[in-house]
């Protein structure tokens, strides 16, 4: 996908330029427990500064503060952070602390950018939000993709369009209602599909199963069934359950239906060691969302399994954002995989529909409708 560059931005010497980062990063009280987003904003920051621009501006959300000022997500730990990271680049105030961000209020849009003459978009974990600060400022300044950005959107497209083979993905996560669209893309590029998480058990419901106290999604099930002809999709072959009144777990094969008060949290080994085999013969894996609930110790095998396999690789690996990044970083194994978005949603949006409205809004830019002939 063409998108317009930093080159393309022209002379910055003196200039001021707009920066939306995604600096959503994870906190605990008032900690950042992991500054990633943070570190991978730092490449288009120091090119832009090096460039002799007189002023960066880095912009953000935080949280899902509701369009008001709100103590427990302002921006004061992030601001820290990237003083040290980041000397001399500003940072806005929360931009979901104005109702006008996520309404894309042209008068909010206004106030943006307002005294700059360029921007930027590095924010890839949010492009896929039709928000002010990521759709607006391209109507009006010359524009570019961040570093960041760029090279998230080419991995993520190449994967999508061209494909080594066998392609295998695997997703995981407790709801088949959110993935639905991805599913349906996914089954369309990839050889083989392995479906673990809780979204398991409406696919073993679809086939008339009974799943114990398993979470599942009755009005999903058409649908699963409706995936499940693809021929793509392999469901987990045993589960770990967790016991009536949470005090004993169990394996249990999927062959048989799951007794009343068990609750599957995890694949179990077999699937594990099945899961591993499929993703040894990949040439593009592709993972987004855990296997269990790898935040218990009970029910981490199931991911760290495939974390494992995928870090094993020798395909070309990616990993969506979000949950399946920070099961990766917790088994140390995030330096072991060939691309981990910082985007969650945004990568399942991009790997669905092929664009993102910040995409498109920087492709309509002053600068790109000059430089490469139109909005597309
Ligand atoms: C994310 O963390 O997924 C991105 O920063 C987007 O945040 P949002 O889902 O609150 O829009
Ligand atoms: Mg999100």
């Amino acid at each position: 996908m063409e998108l317009p560059q930093l080159e393309d931005l022209g002379d910055l010497t003196g200039k001021a330029v707009l920066v939306r980062t995604d600096f959503n990063v994870p906190l605990d009280g008032g900690r950042i427990t992991d500054d990633l987003r943070i570190r991978a904003a730092l490449p288009t920051l120091q090119w832009l500064q090096q460039a002799g621009a007189a002023k960066v501006t880095a912009c953000s959300h935080l949280g899902r503060p509701k369009g008001a000022p709100d103590d427990r997500w302002a921006m004061d730990p992030v601001r820290e952070r990237l003083a040290q990271l980041a000397p001399g680049v500003e940072l806005m105030e929360n931009l979901r602390f104005d109702p006008g961000e996520e309404a894309d209020d042209p008068a909010f849009v206004e106030r943006l950018v307002a005294g700059q003459d360029a921007y930027v978009n590095d924010a890839f974990g949010a492009a896929h939000r039709a928000h002010a600060s990521i759709v607006g400022p391209p109507r009006t300044l010359p524009s570019a993709a961040g570093r960041l950005l760029a090279k998230e959107v080419e991995v993520l497209c190449r994967m999508r369009e061209d494909p080594a083979r066998p392609f295998v993905g695997i997703l995981g996560g407790a709801k088949v209602s959110d993935k639905l669209g991805v599913i349906s893309a996914l089954l369309e590029v990839v050889d083989t599909l392995l479906i673990g998480g809780a979204m398991c058990f409406t696919f073993m419901a679809a086939q008339g199963k009974a799943v114990g106290d398993s979470l599942v999604e009755p009005e999903q099930v058409d649908a699963a069934l409706q995936l499940w002809s693809s021929g793509k999709l392999v469901l987990p072959s045993d589960v770990v359950a967790l016991g009536p009144g949470g005090s004993s777990q169990r394996t249990f094969d999927t062959r048989a239906d799951l007794p009343e008060g068990w609750r599957g949290l995890d694949v179990g080994p077999g699937t594990a060691a099945e899961f591993t085999d499929v993703i040894e013969g990949a040439r593009t894996v592709f993972w987004n969302g855990p296997m269990g609930v790898f935040e218990d110790e009970r029910f981490a095998a199931g991911t760290r399994a495939v974390a494992e396999a995928v870090a094993q690789s020798r395909g070309f690996t990616v990993v969506g954002g979000g949950d399946s990044a920070a099961a990766l970083a917790r088994f140390g194994l995030a330096d072991e995989v060939d691309h981990v978005s910082t985007g969650g949603g945004a990568s399942l949006e991009l790997l669905e529909h092929g664009d993102l409205p910040g995409l498109e809004a920087l492709r309509g830019a002053p600068n790109a409708r000059q430089t490469m002939g139109g909005g597309r």
